[in-house]
Order: structure tokens, then sequence, then C-alpha cells
């Protein structure tokens, strides 16, 4: 069976921060910063979906997919990160996991979708060490209680921006602006992954875990010899930096030696870090062209822009680059299964006569949709795909103006209304 699902995480829609013993996460203080988001927009109400979870449950299953993929907010079900549980948190994840569950809906829950607690954050979050155990601990506790009625695990979304976006741009909470910095931190969140796929399986056994990572490929601008050895480090940074530990037990020595920092890998982390994960949760967006750039830090390339189709992010659309990468990453990798976790677009969608006709967002699931069971009919194990997103919601430092959803959401009334995409969706799902 194909599993067709929409995604979600939840500082991006719960809202309620304060609300039933949660405690503020990097994000509630990083939308704080002034400047740090769009029109100083924040998660504090979103799509307050922690009190219409019913109605968007609703929507799920009117658009006819199997699963649901979301995520715990940490600092709701362990205020303090690690240590006591908070009750009425975990209250909630039960009502939405058991509304999902009877509304024929697999709940597809992701441990760390980065909204660290800010307790852990002030002991020195993904930069220390011990931020691994932490999380073990966390996806521990997660697994003993819901694990019974969850059958698919997620640990980390997209290490890649915790860590890169985090804290080297610092673009991203808790924006954090050192390469050494942010080189502990991938490591530490790649070991709390890797800790996390035993501590899931030593609470359940019959569970299945993965860990999804966002693959963003690159491609010279031009043919000479420079901007071809770019292509290789921009792949490096973005993907082979994260997939080749967790896949192969290694860090790419090129990037290593292009950093020219120590990472601070102890004996047996490389192996914990590549224990043997159940599925790839893959998340595909856009592809890259760039140069090489000698004064660029810490890499010496930067992004160039062509005039090609893009979305509304200035993201280029791009579909022959997701089946080539499916491709790619089955022959170079060889993982037992992939699930695309993320994929879709958002668009300067417009309300008019109470209908949002998006047709550049069905065109671009669509042909992403194509190319995924072109990959598949070629033998990639790719067996479901999750569109982002659900609904349109906080899209972290862009804030609200950037809308990804298939379902609209007006954020005065907190209305939904399906757009034509979510029309296009249900219709392909049923085929
Ligand atoms: C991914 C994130 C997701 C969403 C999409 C557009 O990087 O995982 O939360 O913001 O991008």
């Amino acid at each position: 069976m194909f599993t067709w699902g929409v995604a979600t995480s939840a500082y991006q829609i719960e809202g309620a921060v304060d609300v039933d013993g949660r405690t503020p996460s990097i994000w509630d203080t990083f939308t704080r910063v002034p400047g740090a988001i769009t029109n100083g927009d924040t998660g504090d109400i979103a799509c307050d979906h922690y009190h219409r979870y019913n109605e968007d449950l609703d929507l799920i299953k009117w658009l006819g997919v199997n699963a649901y993929r979301f995520s715990f907010s940490w600092s709701r079900v362990i205020p303090q990160g690690v240590g006591p549980l908070n009750q009425k948190g975990i209250d909630f994840y039960n009502r939405l996991i058991d509304g999902a569950l009877e509304r024929g809906i697999e709940p597809w829950p992701t441990l760390y979708h980065w909204d660290l607690p800010q307790a852990l954050q002030d002991r020195g979050g993904w930069m220390v060490r011990d931020s691994a155990d932490w999380f073990a601990e966390y996806a521990h506790q997660m697994a003993e209680i819901f694990g019974d009625r969850v059958k698919n695990w997620m640990t980390i979304n997209e290490p890649f921006c915790s860590a890169w976006l985090g804290h080297l741009s610092g673009v991203m909470a808790p924006g954090v602006k050192d390469l050494e910095k942010a080189i502990a931190a991938s490591h530490h969140l790649l070991l709390g992954h890797g800790k996390a796929v035993a501590a899931i399986k030593d609470a359940r056994k019959d569970v299945k875990v993965g860990v999804v990572l966002n693959f963003t490929p690159a491609i010279p601008a031009t043919d000479s010899e420079d901007d071809k050895a770019a292509a290789i480090l921009a792949d490096g940074f973005d993907n082979r930096w994260f997939a080749d530990p967790v896949f192969k037990g290694s860090y790419p020595k090129d990037i290593v030696a292009a950093f020219g920092k120590e990472v601070p890998i102890l004996a047996g982390d490389l192996a914990t870090i590549s224990t043997p994960v159940d599925f790839l949760g893959m998340n595909f967006y856009f592809r890259q062209t760039v140069a090489y750039d000698p004064s660029a830090k810490p890499l010496t390339y930067k992004q160039v822009t062509k005039p090609v189709e893009r979305t509304f992010m200035g993201w280029e659309v791009h579909a022959p680059t997701f089946e080539e990468l499916l491709l790619r990453f089955a022959s170079e990798y060889n993982p037992k299964e992939i699930f695309v976790t993320e994929n879709g677009s958002a668009w300067d969608d417009q309300v008019v006569n109470g209908k949002i006709d998006d047709q550049a967002r069905i065109s671009y699931l669509e042909r992403h949709l194509d190319a995924l069971f072109s990959a598949r009919a070629k033998g990639v194990p790719v067996n479901g795909y999750f569109a982002w997103s659900l609904m349109d919601n906080f899209e972290w430092a862009y804030g609200y103006g950037k809308r990804f959803g298939l379902i609209y959401v007006d954020y005065q009334t907190q209305k939904r209304i399906p757009k034509s995409s979510a029309y296009y969706y249900r219709d392909r799902i049923k085929k």
C-alpha cells in the first residue's frame, strides 16, 4: 500500500504557546528578537490547532489521505526538556493520535521539528554533547507512552536547518553564527538521532523509525572546473554531511577538510549515528545552481540566480531533479524504504469569491508526483508521499506571508478553505 499523507509541525500550527503547562521553546525566544522574523510574526496563535485539532482531523480525513505527519512540541510534553512529564501536554497528543486513528489515519510523529525547549538551550542546547542524551531520553518516553498506537516514528527533521541555519547563518533559532558551534550542533543532532533510534526500539519493538533529511541537489552555473567543484562542495554541505554519517557511518572527507575544523567525534559515535533506520524521510523542494566564489566562507561557492521558473519563495521548480535524487539516493545509500516526508510550494494565493484557485501549486504537485512514481517504477523503494503542508502556517523566519497549504487559513477568523490543490490531491489519491 502506498502511504498518502499531509505534513505539519508543532510550532508552525499549534499556537497555545503558554497554555496547559507548555514552556517556551527556542522559537518562542527567537521570534522575540527584533528583525528576526518578517513582519514580527510569532507562533503564539498560528493556526490555533491546539484548540481546533478536531476540525483539522476532519479536513485530513476529507482529503482522503491515510497518514498524517505532525510533530510533538517537546516543551509541551516535558516542560524542562528532561524530567517530569506534563500530563496535559500528553493528553493533547493522546486526543490527536486517537482522533486520527478513529478516522482511519495513521499518525506519523516527528520528535524534533526545531523547537528545542528553551530550558535546554539555556544549558547549551545542541552545541553541547549532553543534548544527544536529552533527546534520546525524551524519545524513549514518547515511545513508551504512544508506541502502542504510533507505528512510524521520525527522530529529527532536517538537521541541516537546525545546524547550519540555526548555528551558522543564524537565520533560524537559536540564531548562533559560529562555524565550530554549528559543526558541534550538527554532530550532536546526528548523535541524538542515532541514540533515539535505539531508545525508541528499546521502548517498543514493533515500530519503524526513520530520520528526515532535506536534499538540495546542486548544479554548476557553467562547465568550468571551478563551478563543477563548487557544485560538489554545495552537495557535500547540504546533502552528504547528513546522509553519509547516517547511511555510511562517516562524514564526507572533502567537507571536513574544507571546514578545517575538528568534528567533536568520540569513539563509537559514528556507529551510533549509523544505527540502521527502517526508512529515510526525504524532504525535497528545489535545486540550486552554484558558482565558485573564492571569497565565500566557510565554503568557496555561492548560489547563482538564473531566470527559471520559481515559486513565491524564489525556489526553482524542477521536478526532474526530484526523480534523479530518488534514483541517486537509492543507488548510493541503499535505504530499506523511502518516504517523501515533505514536498510542496508557496504561492501568492488570492481569495476570489471565497475560492483559491492555485493552479501553480497543482502544477508543482502534479509534476513532482509524476517524478516520484517514475522513480518508483524504476525500482526505487519510495513508498509514501506527504504533501507540505496540510494548511497554511507559520513559515519560520518568513512568518505568515508564505503560504504552503493545500488548505487556506484566514488568520483573522481561523477559517479554513480548501484550495483547488486540495481537490486535486484528493482526486489524485482516489485514482
Ligand atoms: C522545510 C521545513 C518545514 C517547512 C518547509 C517549507 O524546510 O521542514 O517546516 O518550513 O520547509
